[in-house]
């Protein structure tokens, strides 16, 4: 079932300016409840802009945002709503941490949500710990911690509102490969636990393929492509000429295909490459 939605969505950047921009052309989208989906394209091709459409941050020229099938523009008190169970995480951190420590930054959304002090002291301390984070961050200055470590205080200061839609702009930019595996696992955990849908944007092909359950491309504001990752991914050609690549290990992947060394469904990410090699293994395949 779809729980957010968007129909038609035009948006332009510096209306009536000679600088101005169309940056969202007519975008249609839904997002069933539980998926993980990755949002990638190339640069500029409108990610951001949409994801800030998403939670009402931005209000489109024309077309709508729906959750659970109403307009959050239909009161003010269903954009509140929104805000609430939307949550969006910017592509850069520091635009999200203002707050003069770790505690009060992750307090905020829960303050604004009016919950008693006891309720958000437990949300506080809950999603720090979500995050991998210890306690003595608390009444640390955010604008004191490494790039990543703000991220993961950006994150947990909206995951404290419990969205029932995470949204989060490149969380993995930036990170070195074992943070960039922590924070995919977390992207998977709050899934799994919470049974909330995370819309994600990602520069890198592997990542998506390690978490999502659907892809959407999208190309100069519009969406260019959208299905499963297999559905995406197969279409190798197309994902070129939108400036994208299939995984390295894909390449490989289909290459062993074509010489018969391996058989079955094609491999996205190396587990799966491995697991799909040992299978023709143990099958007595070709592969020697
Ligand atoms: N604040 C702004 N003012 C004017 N133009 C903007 C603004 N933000 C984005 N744009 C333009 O709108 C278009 C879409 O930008 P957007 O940031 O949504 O792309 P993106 O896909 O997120 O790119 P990236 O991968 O670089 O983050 C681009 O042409 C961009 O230059
Ligand atoms: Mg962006």
């Amino acid at each position: 079932m779809s729980v957010l939605s968007v129909q038609n969505l035009i948006y332009g950047y510096s209306k009536g300016t000679p600088f101005e921009k169309g940056a969202l052309k007519d975008v249609t989208l839904s997002f069933d409840e539980g998926d993980i989906v990755a949002v990638i394209g190339h640069t500029g091709s409108g990610k951001s802009t949409l994801l800030q459409h998403l939670n009402g941050l931005i209000k489109p020229d024309s077309g709508d945002v729906l959750l659970d099938g109403v307009s959050i523009y239909s009161s003010k008190e269903s954009l509140r709503q929104c805000r609430f169970n939307v949550g969006l995480c910017f592509q850069y951190p520091e635009q999200q941490l203002f707050e003069s420590t770790v505690y009060n930054d992750i307090a905020f959304g829960p303050t604004n949500m009016k919950l008693s002090k006891d309720e958000i002291d437990k949300r506080v301390r809950e999603s720090l710990a979500f995050v991998n984070l210890t306690e003595d961050y608390l009444d640390k200055s955010p604008f004191d911690l490494s790039g990543g470590e703000k991220r993961r205080v950006a994150i947990a200061g909206v995951i404290s509102m419990r969205p029932k839609v995470l949204i989060l702009d490149e969380p993995t930019a930036g990170l070195d490969p074992i943070g960039k595996k922590n924070l995919l696992k977390l992207i998977k955990d709050y899934n799994e636990t919470t049974g909330s849908t995370v819309i994600f944007v990602s520069h890198n092909m592997d990542d998506v393929a390690a978490v999502a359950d659907k892809v959407i491309v999208m190309s100069e504001g519009r969406v260019a492509m959208e299905g499963t990752v297999d559905e995406v991914y197969s279409q190798g050609e197309r994902l070129s000429q939108l400036g994208l690549d299939i995984p390295e290990i894909t390449s490989v992947f289909l290459a062993l295909k074509r010489e018969g060394f391996v058989t079955g469904n094609t491999a996205y990410t190396v587990e799966g490459a491995v697991e799909a090699i040992l299978k023709t293994l143990r099958e007595g395949g070709n592969a020697e």
